[in-house]
């Protein structure tokens, strides 16, 4: 997720957009630019590095000009460097772009334009846009975009500046864009806080959208060139409010990131035509003969399900382990072994040290990670990042979801290279995959909901998670956020467990989250709520949409779409993350930074 600042107007544009990218700062910080169309034509300066070190290059080489666009990086595709970072522009220095988003059919775009003559400099995808531009160019730099945008895949906010042109051109679809209204300027951004300096009144641009902007007017119309009426909203908000999306939280406006995310994570990287996944990724899948699966806390709960997901689809030995664990119990890992270390921060110590530990015994390693260009990125032989952008509340909620993401295409890759998955189901399961940004987006629709039931259990002194199979790492995860915001004591137990000892703890005072979406898993798992019930429990169940049964059985029940079971995880946990959360919000904790908590523990 990137920060994204235009402006046209009265101001040096420099200005706006420095001012700009400092308050989007929070969506990414790996590089940072501005294009700015000057009296001597179009002028650009980039840095890799936060936005600190493109201000002193600029106090170096100062830039002025009526208009300008400008870039703060959450890189996707190429290292943080100066030619990656944006905007990018064509050879001739006339035309710019920024972009947010993934262009999934950049690969396919870039040989087209090589093979006709463009030259890249960058190895991002956006680069493929400004020459597409360039091609369709003949003056009209609105028609030219949108001839461009028609060839282009994926998730996009752009915004365009053409040195001969007095406008500049946003469009967006699936990565935000909001246009600010000023008197003889105007702007336009990724989000809200970049604009409160300058302007309240503002344009969300919907998805599909595209608009032309000048400093005295703001045309919006759809991709196809139909006009779209100008939806002008006055924002309350403070500044802080702002970078929280309006949000009261941090980690509520995390959560309600998680459809975009997924479409992130996936996003270019599922090939449904030939029933693959598209990972980028240099190691080989049929080097090894077993897998350890290593992190911490939440990272740790998505490297449980990713061991259930390889081993049913890979049909290869994994352990998943406690990363402060492992290093401790002289880990038979060799030289056939794959440890995939999964981190948001890539920064964890235990998870590092497990890694090294790991490597000196021969072990190859995969990243399963976040931050870009963070130190287990760096130790480790490959990375697949999980593109989850910056998460801020200290309670992983997106990244969690984007690490699982992550972990079926894993485990997808190993097992189309090992030959125990077919193409045709894997051509079924991808096309599951691709409805997860909207099923998740219809979960979240549930949230009142769960604040009603939030409000019947928040003075629980204690709570039991239960879970069976993938969902015994979705009761782990779900007790973990309930116990680290809320303070509430909660425990997690797989469900066939719990009459070998915590059913001693059921009585009528117990809350039990029982976790129990249509699957292999569910008959024995009703059996288990059958058994709480018959004790006094006070079942919580998170089932399928349309199940009946459950409801008869718990007290309350928390719906998620009808997915395919292996998916199941990347849903069901959405509930719990938000009854955490209203639990904790109603129980008046500090949310986005709990108590004795830290985002990345680099300390043993
Ligand atoms: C999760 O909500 C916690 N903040 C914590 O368990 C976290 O998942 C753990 O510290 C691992 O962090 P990492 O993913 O950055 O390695």
């Amino acid at each position: 997720m990137c920060g994204i600042v235009g402006y046209v107007g009265y101001r040096n544009a420099t200005d706006v957009l420095i001012e700009g990218l400092r308050r989007l700062e929070y969506r990414g910080y790996d590089s940072a630019g501005v294009a700015v169309k000057t009296e001597e034509g179009l002028k650009s300066l980039k840095r890799a590095g936060k936005l600190k070190r493109l201000e002193a290059a600029l106090l170096e080489k100062p830039i002025s000009g009526s208009s300008g666009i400008g870039h703060t990086r959450w890189a996707t595709h190429g290292p943080p460097t100066d030619e990656n970072a944006h905007p990018h522009l064509t050879e001739d220095g006339k035309l710019a772009i920024i972009h947010n988003g993934i262009i999934e059919n950049y690969a396919e775009l870039k040989a087209r334009l090589l093979a006709r003559g463009h030259r890249f400099v960058s190895d991002t995808d956006t680069e493929v846009l400004v020459h597409l531009i360039e091609e369709h160019f003949q003056g009209d730099l609105e028609a030219a975009v949108r001839q461009a945008l028609s060839e282009a895949l994926g998730a996009y906010a752009i915004v365009v500046l053409h040195q001969d042109r007095e406008e500049i051109i946003a469009a967006r679809t699936v990565s935000p864009l909001v246009i600010g209204l000023g008197e003889g300027e105007n702007f336009v951004a990724s989000d809200v806080p970049a604009l409160l300096p300058f302007t309240r009144k503002v344009v969300f641009l919907e998805d599909g959208e595209m608009a032309v902007i000048t400093p005295d007017a703001v045309r919006v119309s759809d991709l196809r060139g139909h006009p779209r009426p100008l939806r002008t909203t006055e924002i309350e908000w403070s500044l802080e409010d702002a970078e929280k999306g309006g949000y009261p939280h941090y980690m509520l406006k995390e959560i309600h990131e998680q459809p975009w995310v997924l479409e992130n994570t996936l996003g270019g990287r599922l090939d449904e035509a030939n029933g693959e996944v598209t990972l980028d990724l240099t190691l080989d899948p049929t080097a090894f003969d077993k897998i350890h699966v290593v992190a911490a806390g939440t990272a740790y709960y998505a490297g449980w399900v990713g061991k259930y997901l390889i081993e049913k689809l890979a049909r290869i030995p994994v352990e998943a382990d406690i990363a402060s664990e492992y290093r401790y119990r002289d880990p038979l890992a060799d030289e056939r072994t794959l440890f995939i270390a999964v981190s948001q921060s890539g920064e964890t110590i235990d998870t590092l040290e497990a890694l090294r530990e790991a490597k000196r015994r021969g072990a190859s390693v995969l990243g399963v990670i976040n931050v870009k260009g963070s130190t287990i990125t760096r130790e480790a032989d490959d990375t697949l990042y999980i593109h989850a952008g910056p998460e801020i509340g200290v309670a992983s909620t997106k990244a969690y979801v984007a690490m699982l993401a992550a972990m079926t295409m894993v485990a997808i890759w190993l097992g189309r290279a090992r030959g125990t998955l077919g193409a045709e189901e894997t051509r079924q399961l991808i096309g599951e995959m691709r409805k997860l940004p909207r099923l998740a987006e219809a979960t979240l629709a549930q949230q009142e909901a769960i604040e009603r039931i939030a409000a019947k259990y928040h003075q629980a002194s204690d709570f039991l998670f239960l879970g069976r199979n993938l969902h015994a790492p979705t009761a782990y995860e779900g007790a973990l956020k309930l116990k680290e915001i809320s303070y509430i004591h909660a425990e997690a137990y797989p469900a066939g467990e719990m009459k070998h000892g915590p059913i001693a703890l059921i009585d009528e005072h117990l809350p039990v989250v029982v976790v129990t979406p249509k699957g292999p898993w569910y008959e024995k798992t009703r059996s288990n709520i059958q058994e709480v019930k018959a004790r006094g429990g006070r079942v919580i169940a998170v089932a399928t949409d349309g199940d009946e049964d459950v409801k008869g059985d718990a007290e309350e029940v928390l719906y998620i779409p009808e997915v395919h079971p292996l998916l199941s995880p990347i849903l069901a946990v959405i509930p719990l993350q938000i009854l955490a959360y209203e639990i904790a919000v109603l129980l008046g904790r500090d949310v986005d930074q709990p108590r004795n908590l830290a985002k990345s523990v680099t300390v043993e």
